[in-house]
């Protein structure tokens, strides 16, 4: 049988506030459900493809929220930050209440893809290095990027305080000052210190892909968006 719940209890869990909270914007006509008014918090109402609207914007139903972010430079992926402005400003409040984490972090200064979600299950598939998901990054870099320094970046570059040298999965120059690199790792600061490594510096970094799913060009450095059917499959994450 599919699952019914009280509006009060759908919305407190969707991330709208206290159930106390909820039930007194339900009868000040605040919300509505699939497109009419309800102002009785203990109506109930099947949750698949359920739609609302709170203040007059429009929510659908989520179990679980799943979504990507064009982060900008200058941001810090924690909720307790120190020197900058809180990815989780970027998001509407009620994801933020339903404790939504990011999946990997990026340096402050680094932007692009990122993917945040409050399913543990999928948070740990996506960040175990168990399940080594593939990330691309285009890095531009202070020098030239010779032949010689792409091939020592596939073969391998010894890091401080790693056992064993690390090596891109792919390094593709794009231009003189440009590289894609492909990381199977996520360790503290890679792709900076493997370009250190081979005598550069990223002036500029960017991930533009996480496995098989690209940074949309249409999701302009601040936005978000939901991740769509299409999307978690080209994460290999179902
Ligand atoms: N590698 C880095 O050096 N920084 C990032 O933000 C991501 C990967």
């Amino acid at each position: 049988m599919a699952k019914k719940l009280d509006l009060e209890r759908i919305l407190s869990k969707q991330g709208f506030g206290t159930r106390k909270q909820c039930r007194i914007m339900i009868i000040n006509e605040e919300v509505t459900v699939n497109g009419d008014l309800c102002d009785d918090p203990s109506a109930t109402f099947e949750l698949e493809n359920l739609k609302f609207t709170v203040k007059g914007e429009a929510w659908d139903y989520r179990e679980k929220s799943y979504l990507m972010l064009h982060k900008p430079s200058n941001y810090e992926c924690s909720h307790k930050t120190q020197h900058h402005p809180t990815i989780y400003s970027l998001l509407p409040h009620p994801l933020v209440v339903r404790d939504v984490q990011c999946i990997g972090r990026l340096d402050e200064d680094t932007t692009g893809l990122i993917l945040i979600s409050d399913d543990g299950q999928f948070i740990h598939r996506m960040s175990s290095p168990k399940h080594k998901v593939p990330k691309v990054y285009e890095v531009t870099c202070k020098h030239k990027v010779s032949d010689e320094q792409i091939a020592h970046i596939l073969k391998g570059v010894q890091l401080i305080d790693e056992d064993a040298p690390i090596a891109a999965l792919a390094c593709e120059r794009i231009s003189e000052n440009v590289i894609h690199m492909t990381l199977a790792e996520g360790k503290y600061h890679q792709v900076k210190r493997m370009v250190a490594a081979i005598s550069n510096r990223v002036e500029a970094l960017k991930r533009i892909q996480i496995g098989e799913l690209k940074l949309p060009d249409d999701l302009k450095v601040g936005e978000w968006k939901w991740l769509s059917e299409g999307d978690m499959l080209l994460l290999n994450a179902k």
